[in-house]
């Protein structure tokens, strides 16, 4: 690594693999971690504090400040996800309740003076639905010109998983989504189609697990939790996926995935496709535009593959850093 490192702020929904996002970003040298702001996502808000400050405990960070945001999305209630991330938000691993205390600063107002007090430029990597970032946005506008980049989990190019076309982050938040995306800085989507794929093998986590860095461990531990749908039973592997913290690693090593520059849309109507993200990879103009049709979409940077092994090994060297 050369240079200094990047300042970056995760906005969250601690959350298992958010989890697993902190205790890479708190551990790669290249990343100056300096704040962590909380939104309603996988659980509410309070626990998704929770959480984010057991994490950053655990993992021995600094005193990192957490801002407490969002209840729930501009528009709709808020749908947890605990079906997947256990009844605490976080796997339901019994960890001891956190000894820190978030911000007195809400999280849009700790995000107002993180980004506008860094000495360069942040990078800002939400990994949860992106209501706390759209009311920042809304709120504080002047904030875009310290912003460097801002690159999401969230959206699909193919397949969602909360509807058969919408990724969680996106379809919980639709319209926060769809302000994120005429930011006016630089996007990259780090979307389903590449973090389905960074799945860590099943000896790997047994390491991780085995460790006794408390840090090492927990990451272990998020790597084998298994979500268990109605009526099915736990798969028995130990293989787990890196889920956000694939967001992170694209941060700090952008090499490790293929982007192209793609017009994205977020589909705000009722019905089947509310919360698509609509990325356009044709070539060309179609009938649509020919006959008058806009063509008026963000421009973001969309994550078309992944070195999965390259972010594995990424990962790993990271965590496992004494
Ligand atoms: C996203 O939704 C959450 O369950 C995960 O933490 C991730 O951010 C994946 O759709
Ligand atoms: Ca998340």
């Amino acid at each position: 690594m050369t240079g200094q490192p990047i300042p970056v702020i995760i906005d969250c929904d601690t959350g298992v693999d958010d989890a697993l996002a902190l205790l890479f970003a708190v551990r790669h040298p290249g990343l100056d971690l300096r704040a962590v702001t909380c939104v309603a996502g996988n659980t509410d808000v309070d626990g998704v504090v929770r959480n984010t400050l057991t994490v950053l405990e655990q993992a021995g960070a600094p005193d990192i400040p957490v801002g407490r945001g969002a209840e729930r999305p501009l528009l709709e209630p808020a749908r947890p996800a605990e079906h997947v991330h256990g009844a605490d938000g976080m796997g339901d691993l019994g960890l001891p309740a956190p000894a820190r205390t978030a911000s007195e600063l809400d999280a849009v107002a700790l995000l107002r003076r993180e980004i506008l007090a860094s000495p360069r430029p942040v990078t800002l990597i939400p990994t949860a639905p992106l209501t706390n970032i759209a009311l920042l946005l809304r709120t504080h506008p002047e904030v875009t010109r310290n912003i460097e980049r801002i690159v999401f989990m969230g959206g699909a190019v193919a397949t969602g998983n909360a509807t058969p076309v919408a990724e969680f982050n996106v379809w919980h938040d639709p319209e926060a989504a769809a302000i994120l995306l005429t930011a006016g800085v630089p996007i990259t989507m780090y979307g389903l189609d590449v973090f389905m794929r960074v799945v860590m093998e099943a000896p790997d986590v047994h390491r991780l697990r085995a460790s006794r860095d408390p840090g090492t461990r927990l990451a272990g531990e998020l790597l084998a939790h298994r979500p268990t749908a109605v009526g099915e039973e736990p798969e028995a592997e130990e293989a787990g996926g890196l889920g956000d913290a694939g967001a992170v690693c694209a941060v700090a090593d952008p090499d490790g995935i293929t982007t192209r520059l793609l017009p994205v849309e977020v589909c705000l109507a009722p019905g089947a496709a509310r919360g698509q993200t609509i990325v356009d990879r044709r070539p060309r103009h179609g009938e649509s535009e020919i006959h008058g049709g806009r063509r008026e979409q963000a421009l973001v940077d969309v994550a078309l593959d992944v070195d999965v092994a390259r972010y594995l090994k990424l990962y790993l060297d990271t965590v496992e850093r004494p």
